[in-house]
């Protein structure tokens, strides 16, 4: 695939919508009772939020998806989904999906963007928090309760919060030179890489319950303690580490 090859753009037709609640359906894996339907997105787009789709000619091979939020007399954008088709993964889609969400979220006034991600997921947390420059200090247990979905292997479905403060000197920073502003690292907490493989696999899900039962009160205690999420590592075997610090910038609501 060339990249230069897809085009986003925002969506507002029916068919374009459809497109997406089907991308939904096949990256996900969702029973339809669990998929976000169609008028929902519908309604994402009349009432302030993002329905923004990556189009290869006519068809369409990744959406982004957000609401307006509020929290003390803020608007802010929730992104509730994010998804690239697996034949253009590892290319750049998702980061430019992202960016493509930041630049209109700017464009009409807002400072925030949140969305939340397993903290199982070594690659999402390493696009988040390295390749947006996003933090995270909230530790949501079981969000959804258990879902259909077979990337989530039937676990419960434990969320970190990505705060993405789009004007942060952070981001900025992550954004213009690739580089994060320095922090002092005060504690790690790991993810083995094979928990892909222990997720997918009813014989061996226990192994990745334990990870998350292991990580869930660490990260709960850090953030408790005023830590955030502000690095995250991969190694050469794909293992994942969470870089937990103090966060110098006030931004918050
Ligand atoms: C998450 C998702 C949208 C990312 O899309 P994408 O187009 O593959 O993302 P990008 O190519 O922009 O960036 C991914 C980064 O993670 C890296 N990555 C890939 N696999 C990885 C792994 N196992 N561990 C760590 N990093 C990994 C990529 O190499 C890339 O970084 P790089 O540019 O430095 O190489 C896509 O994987 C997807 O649709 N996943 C399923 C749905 C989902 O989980 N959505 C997010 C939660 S709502």
């Amino acid at each position: 695939m060339k990249p230069d090859s897809i085009v986003l753009r925002k969506c507002h037709e029916l068919a374009e919508m459809r497109a997406c609640v089907a991308l939904q359906k096949d990256v996900w894996g969702f029973a339809d009772i669990e998929l976000v339907p169609l008028r929902l997105f519908v309604v994402a787009e009349r009432v302030g939020g993002q329905v923004m789709g990556a189009f290869e000619g006519s068809e369409l091979v990744g959406f982004a998806f957000a609401i307006p939020g509020c929290r003390a007399g803020h608007s802010y954008l929730y992104s509730h989904m994010l998804a690239v088709r697996k034949d253009h993964r590892n290319a750049g889609l998702g980061r430019r999906l992202k960016l493509f969400q930041r630049e209109d979220a700017l464009a009409r006034g807002f400072e925030l963007m949140e969305w939340t991600f397993d903290p199982l997921e070594i690659k999402n947390a390493y696009l988040n928090i390295e390749k947006l420059g996003a933090i995270a200090r909230r530790y949501n247990v079981n969000q959804y309760g258990i879902t259909s979905s077979p990337l989530q292997g039937g676990l419960p479905t434990d969320r970190l919060v990505a705060e993405w403060w789009l004007k942060s000197k952070r981001v900025e920073s992550v954004l213009r030179e690739q580089r994060k502003p320095p922090f002092k690292t005060l504690q790690t907490v790991s993810v083995p890489a094979q928990v892909y493989e222990w997720k997918a696999s009813q014989a061996t899900r226990d192994r990745a319950q334990e990870v998350q039962d292991r990580n869930r009160p660490v990260l709960q205690k850090a953030f408790a303690e005023g830590l955030a999420v502000l690095g995250y590592e991969r190694d050469r075997e794909g293992n994942g580490t969470f870089l937990l610090g103090k966060w110098d910038e006030p931004w918050a609501y």
